[in-house]
């Protein structure tokens, strides 16, 4: 379509967050090294880093154009955050106890190289971590910005909850007991909650910290849901059809564990056709929005083909 390198700028994008990730983390010290040690290692193992490069992308679209911002240095540790609440959540999903694999991001699991106990704590202090970074950023913020900090925090918080990614990976292990029933609903319940509200939460923190007005904020939720829940069918796709050596994660996974995926449920064909269709829908929506829209346009279309 366009000379437009998105491969390119994506890798660019992805090198930053990997050195202000590396910068945030924290130092192994004490009795605690081995539970640090665990955290960064998943952190560090690599990942596409979609959830803060869409939070930095929304954050800059209102940004550039306006002046209600928060500090990007602020910004900055938001980005930080719904990295480590996201990987957290894989090391729990990939525990013997939910998804049982040893693979994730080309390398092995948490648990496979540390231990289950030691896992489930990296996991959570990965959490806590996260609050820790926001709670900081907030504290250290103007009065005038606090608005938007409080509701970017609680926006996160309540997203990779029990009103998202935990409700939804509740629903995903307990709908593997009711094998065979290809329930549409708990589906889309499922792919909003464990994996398009992480989306969300990311894209429209960083447009309120950006200083989205409420009707720009509400195209942001609309466009997230539909690329959050793409993202999640292409998942589903991969783990069918994609290769671990380029996945860095097994195949087969959720065959193996009886899931409900988009595929079981609607086919192949169907699940496609709806990655396509939610992306193009996005597309629309995205146009509505202020700012140079350029890269997220090329991004939305690399997911809908991404191999990983
Ligand atoms: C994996 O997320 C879990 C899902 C929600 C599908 P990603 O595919 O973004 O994983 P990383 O961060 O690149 O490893
Ligand atoms: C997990 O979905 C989404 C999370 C909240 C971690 P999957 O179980 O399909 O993710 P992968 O395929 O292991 O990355
Ligand atoms: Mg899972
Ligand atoms: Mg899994
Ligand atoms: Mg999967």
């Amino acid at each position: 379509m366009s000379d437009y390198d998105i491969r390119g700028e994506i890798s660019y994008r992805k090198s930053r967050i990997d050195r202000i990730l590396k910068d945030m983390l924290p130092v192994p010290q004490g009795y605690a090294s081995t539970v640090i040690e665990a955290m960064n290692y998943s952190v560090e193992a690599g990942g596409k880093r979609l959830r803060p490069m869409l939070m930095s992308e929304c954050y800059h679209l209102f940004a550039d154009e306006g002046t209600d911002y928060v500090p990007e240095e602020t910004l900055r540790s938001y980005m930080g955050a719904i990295e480590c609440i996201h990987t957290y959540s894989l090391v729990h999903d990939d525990l013997p106890a939910m998804d049982n694999d040893m693979l994730r991001r080309g390398m092995p699991t948490t648990h496979a190289k540390y231990g289950e106990a030691i896992a489930i704590l990296a996991g959570d202090g990965l959490l806590n971590y996260a609050m820790e970074l926001v709670s900081r950023a907030v504290a250290s913020g103007s009065a005038e910005d606090m608005p938007r900090l409080a509701r970017a925090q609680r926006l996160i918080f309540d997203r990779s909850g029990i009103y998202g990614m935990i409700g939804g990976q509740c629903a995903d292990v307990e709908a593997e007991d009711g094998k065979g029933t290809l329930d549409a609903d708990l589906l889309g319940y499922i792919h909003r909650n464990k994996t398009a509200a992480l989306i969300i939460a990311s894209m429209l923190s960083g447009a309120i910290l950006g200083g989205a007005d409420e009707d720009d904020q509400g195209v942001v939720a609309l466009i997230a849901m539909r690329l959050g829940v793409a993202f999640q069918i292409r998942d589903d796709i991969l783990d069918i059809e994609g290769s671990e050596d380029t996945l860095g994660k097994p195949i087969g996974s959720d065959e193996k564990n009886d899931k409900l995926t988009y595929v079981a449920v609607h086919g192949m064909e169907k699940a496609r056709q709806d990655v396509e269709t939610m992306t193009a829908e996005a597309h629309d929506l995205l146009e509505h929005l202020p700012g140079d829209k350029t890269f997220l346009h090329e991004l939305f279309d690399e997911l809908v083909t991404r191999e990983n």
